[in-house]
């Protein structure tokens, strides 16, 4: 073979493997526009006991039912407290919340929006004070709900469970627990994959979920099928265990220890702390109400003084819950719960992310790390809280007791111990979507979403591309040959 003509034969394989490249991106450009009819969108409202937040969810239309596929596109606070005292100023910031949502959703796409509203805790205590006005509540946000661009689903009081449940799918969706890709792009259940533990803790309950044994039942205990496996979830929701409500029964606690002497010791307080609360805000509450002391009249008030004493803080706070009653061999939670024992890894989010985030004790942590912490906090007065924090008052005096209920709960309650407290992970979201029910629950009901047009069959198959991907790796290949034995004739 003559030098020229290896350098011929070589250039050719080169223009032909330009055209290639050429033909394999044009493919590929091709493709991607192919791939794209677009994004669908979801809202979900988590009309919780304090205050509403907004959830605006996206999607590739076409992979729907693939995991780990919906992300958060943005959230909206509404102002002021939840849906059963709406407020001009709430209704306002509502409304604000919603033009937020029709600028994020093009507005082809508002008709083909699901929109929901779950409500929570909060609602369900206000459902078993009256009854009448719960559903007054109900149907004046479905009024304004279906006023929107946007197709209306749902309005509802969610029950603890459905609520805990939730959870614990939006944790092990995040995480990619349920399914994941294998090498050949296909999905499969992830070989030995544990799922992940939920504890939520809201403004009026609080919420543990977890994979239990096949062998565990009872009415706690749910089996679902999700992507072809079946899992049975132990969840519980403890009604007025939520922070604000669990606070309101510590303060009834101290009343009625007081006999009505003024003012009140408060050992979770901090030193130099004072305050005045009306007896409504302490007894008005349906977790409050069967321990009113008798002497107690409406429009009475009481005033607390502060002591930052760490010791009668965690006695006071175990007081609220039954640690001892238990008929099922043991294996209780509190107030009489049966609970099989807790196993694998937890994330903790809402209020018991953000009890150990103000005490820089995000993530995971030891439970005796915890525990030195919360004591040092709990220790300090109002002057050293102030000038160490910069956390609104409101706040600020109540994370020594929400940390030892945090403690509590966990340790005492749910038997979180010293071998296992650091399988609790403290967290608020995973990958910018914030760890709440309301994804699960948008999951769950996602197949009301209606197909969307049908999917544009794609120009190549996955084979064909393989094919063209093999050609041109063997003609680089066969090229690069003919470069070197031509320079090799050259230069010998
Ligand atoms: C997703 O699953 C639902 C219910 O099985 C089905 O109706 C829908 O067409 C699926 N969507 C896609 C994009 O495959
Ligand atoms: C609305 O949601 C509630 C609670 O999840 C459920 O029980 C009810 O069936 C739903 N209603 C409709 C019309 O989907
Ligand atoms: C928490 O820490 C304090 C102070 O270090 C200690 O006195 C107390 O016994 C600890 N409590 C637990 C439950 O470990």
């Amino acid at each position: 073979m003559t030098t020229k003509l290896a350098t011929a034969i070589a250039a050719f394989f080169l223009l032909a493997s330009i055209a290639v490249i050429i033909a394999i991106s044009t493919v590929q450009v091709k493709q991607k526009t192919y791939i794209s009819p677009g994004l669908k969108y979801g809202i979900v409202l988590d009309a919780g006991s304090s205050r509403t937040t907004v959830y605006l969810y996206q999607w590739p239309a076409e992979k729907e039912n693939n995991t780990g596929i919906v992300t958060q596109t943005t959230k909206c606070q509404v102002k002021g407290p939840g849906i059963s005292e709406m407020n001009l100023e709430a209704w306002n910031s509502l409304k604000s919340c919603m033009e937020d949502m029709k600028s994020a959703v093009p507005p082809h796409q508002h008709k083909s929006t699901a929109i929901f509203l779950g409500a929570t805790a909060g609602m369900r205590l206000l459902q078993q004070k009256n009854k009448g006005e719960s559903n007054n509540v109900l149907t004046s946000m479905q009024d304004y709900l279906r006023s929107l661009p946007f197709d209306f689903h749902n309005a509802s009081i969610i029950s603890g469970q459905e609520e805990g449940l939730y959870g614990w799918i939006t944790v092990n969706y995040l995480m990619g627990n349920f399914l994941e890709k294998n090498i050949w792009n296909a999905w499969v259940h992830p070989h030995g994959a544990q799922t992940v533990g939920s504890l939520d803790l809201g403004g009026a309950s609080t919420q543990i979920a977890f994979a239990a044994p096949s062998d565990a039942t009872g009415e706690d205990l749910i089996k679902i099928s999700l992507y072809g496996y079946e899992y049975n979830v132990y969840t519980h929701s403890f009604l007025c265990y939520g922070k604000n409500e669990a606070e309101k029964k510590v303060l009834a606690e101290l009343v009625k220890t007081s006999s009505g002497r003024l003012p009140i010791n408060h050992p979770c307080y901090p030193l130099g702390y004072t305050f005045i609360i009306s007896g409504e805000d302490v007894f008005g509450s349906e977790c409050t109400k069967n321990v009113t002391p008798v002497w107690y009249n409406t429009g009475k008030t009481f005033s607390f003084i502060g002591q930052s004493d760490p010791a009668k803080c965690k006695s006071l706070v175990m007081k609220i819950f039954d640690l001892r009653t238990c008929n099922t061999t043991g294996k209780c939670s509190f107030n009489g719960i049966y609970q099989p024992p807790v196993t694998g890894d937890f994330m903790a989010y809402a209020g018991f992310y953000y009890t150990a985030g103000a005490l820089d004790l995000k993530g995971s942590n030891s439970l005796e790390k915890f525990n030195s912490t919360m004591w040092s906090f709990c220790s300090m007065d109002w002057k050293t809280l102030k000038k160490n924090y910069n956390i609104t008052d409101k706040h600020l005096k109540s994370y020594c007791y929400s940390a030892n209920y945090v403690h509590t709960i966990l340790a005492d309650g749910y038997k979180f111990n010293a071998d296992n407290w650091e399988k609790l992970d403290f967290q608020k979201e995973v990958n910018n979507t914030s760890i709440a029910w309301s994804l699960g629950y948008m999951l769950a009901q996602s197949n009301m979403i209606p197909a969307e047009a049908k999917l544009v069959k794609l120009p190549i198959s996955n084979s064909v591309f393989v094919v063209l991907l093999f050609l041109f790796s063997a003609l680089t290949i066969i090229t690069l040959t003919f470069l070197i034995i031509t320079l090799v004739r050259i230069f010998y």
